[in-house]
């Protein structure tokens, strides 16, 4: 296995380009499914989840291709079932439910169970694809739906949830009738994921606020499209301009998708600009510790909850934060602390006490954010910090390590 070893105290300077976004491209591969004729996507960020996204899309009887950050996916055998083997690597695989139901009205497809960063079930995902007509058995640790053409519903949410809003709206594209999903999840990941559906084809409005109209269409076709760039990569950098005491340009930054971190950052003392060619980030004085509560966009994102509080170890005073979104999304916090952060937690809220200096340590990463965080740590930190389990990393961050590097980040990566 792989770990990555982060020398701290350099300040990171330079231009840093942020890669396709990860959480939109994923949907938007299970969408392929949906397609008549050959999808060509570009922007599609080289991760490992998006690799075990395009294994799931052969198995499920698509011919696809993968060179430089271009996708190609064509359906030509659609079978229903989605393995196991590849679910439980990668939670999204659950978004070909909803997609299979559509052309097939069948689908088997593997429940993702639980995660390391909570119980996630995907009720949601079951309850709203009933309501358009669909029934569904769970056995032998398989969700097995059937259906025949979906029929349009008027559906809202208990909870504005990501997924199932991604689910609801590929399988809507296709169905008789309108649906109409209230409640609905406000991302931009889902924007973009329903823009790249209307460039296939599909009739939907409202995306990107709580209620989206889908008018379902007979048919939907091949397109080229290009995949939005990643707010979550973008933030994790200004944090790491910020936490180095650095000055980067980050380019290709959806700033406007970042309107609850930018708020944040800024009133934690980050200098924020936008200029033609990316967002200029550096620090405007000392660090000072804020109180943040992760919503549904476009609250504060629970994406981000892990790097801001890296950030936080090192701010003056102290700041909170409170997880709405995931119940146990704070793992990182016992590896912050043994780079010497002073955090105490009490159920979904943690309080971030700053301190002088975070010194470098061996740590573990438990999950995508987390390890995003520890690497951020590390940046500020004095010494090496060696982080393991860095497979985490790989599913959501392209070439960390590189994009650091050009920066003047010392960063590189070992075989344990
Ligand atoms: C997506 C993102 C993930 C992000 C999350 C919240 C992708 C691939 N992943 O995950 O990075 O952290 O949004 O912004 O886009 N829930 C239920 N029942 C359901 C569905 C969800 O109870 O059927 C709960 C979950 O357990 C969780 C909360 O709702 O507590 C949010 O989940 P959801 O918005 O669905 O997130 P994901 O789509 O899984």
């Amino acid at each position: 296995m792989e770990k990555l070893i982060v020398e701290g105290g350099v300040p990171l300077r330079g231009r840093i380009r942020v890669s396709g976004a990860k959480n939109a491209a994923l949907p938007i591969l299970m969408a392929c499914l949906l397609a008549e004729g050959k999808v060509e996507l570009s922007n599609v960020p080289r991760l490992r989840d998006i690799h075990t996204s395009l294994r799931l899309l052969d198995i499920l009887g698509c011919e696809t291709s993968f060179e430089g950050n271009d996708a190609t996916s064509e359906v030509t055998n659609l079978s229903p079932e989605a393995p196991y083997e590849l679910v439980k690597t990668m939670r999204a695989s659950v978004l070909c439910l909803g997609p299979l139901l559509a052309r097939l009205g069948e689908a088997r497809v593997a429940l993702p169970g639980g995660c390391a960063i909570g119980a996630r079930p995907v009720d949601l995902h079951l309850k709203g694809l009933e309501r358009m007509g669909a029934e569904f058995e769970l056995t032998e640790g398989y969700i097995l739906g059937k259906s025949g053409r979906l029929k349009g519903a008027h559906i809202t949410f208990d909870f504005p949830t990501v997924g199932g809003t991604e689910n609801l709206l590929m399988a809507a594209s296709l169905a008789e009738g309108e649906t109409i999903l209230e409640n609905a999840a406000r991302e931009p990941e889902v924007e973009d994921l329903a823009n790249f559906l209307n460039a296939m084809g599909a009739k939907i409005t409202g995306q990107g606020t709580s209620v989206i109209h889908v008018e379902g269409v007979e048919k939907l076709t091949g397109c080229k499209y290009k995949v939005m760039p990643d707010r979550i990569e973008a933030g994790t950098y200004l944090v790491a301009a910020a936490i180095t005491n650095g000055e980067l340009l980050v380019e290709d930054c959806p700033f406007q998708e970042l309107d609850a971190v930018s708020y944040k950052l800024r009133e934690m003392g980050v200098w924020l600009e936008e200029k033609a060619d990316g967002v200029l980030v550096k620090r405007n004085g000392a660090l000072r510790g804020v109180d943040v509560v992760t919503q549904p966009h476009p609250g504060f994102p629970t994406d981000m909850q892990a790097q801001i509080m890296a950030l936080m170890c090192v701010a003056e005073g102290t700041g909170s934060i409170e997880e709405k979104i995931f119940e146990n999304r704070f793992m990182h916090v016992q590896e912050l602390a043994r780079l010497g952060a002073n955090i105490s937690l009490k159920g979904r809220m943690a309080i971030v006490r700053g301190v002088d200096k975070l010194v470098g340590a061996p740590v573990m990463a438990s999950d995508l954010r987390a390890s995003a965080s520890l690497v951020l740590a590390g940046l500020a930190g004095a010494g090496k910090t060696h982080i393991s389990r860095i497979y985490h990393l790989d599913r959501g961050y392209e070439r960390i390590e590189e994009k650091l590097s050009a920066v003047g980040a010392r960063i590189w990566r070992e075989n344990e």
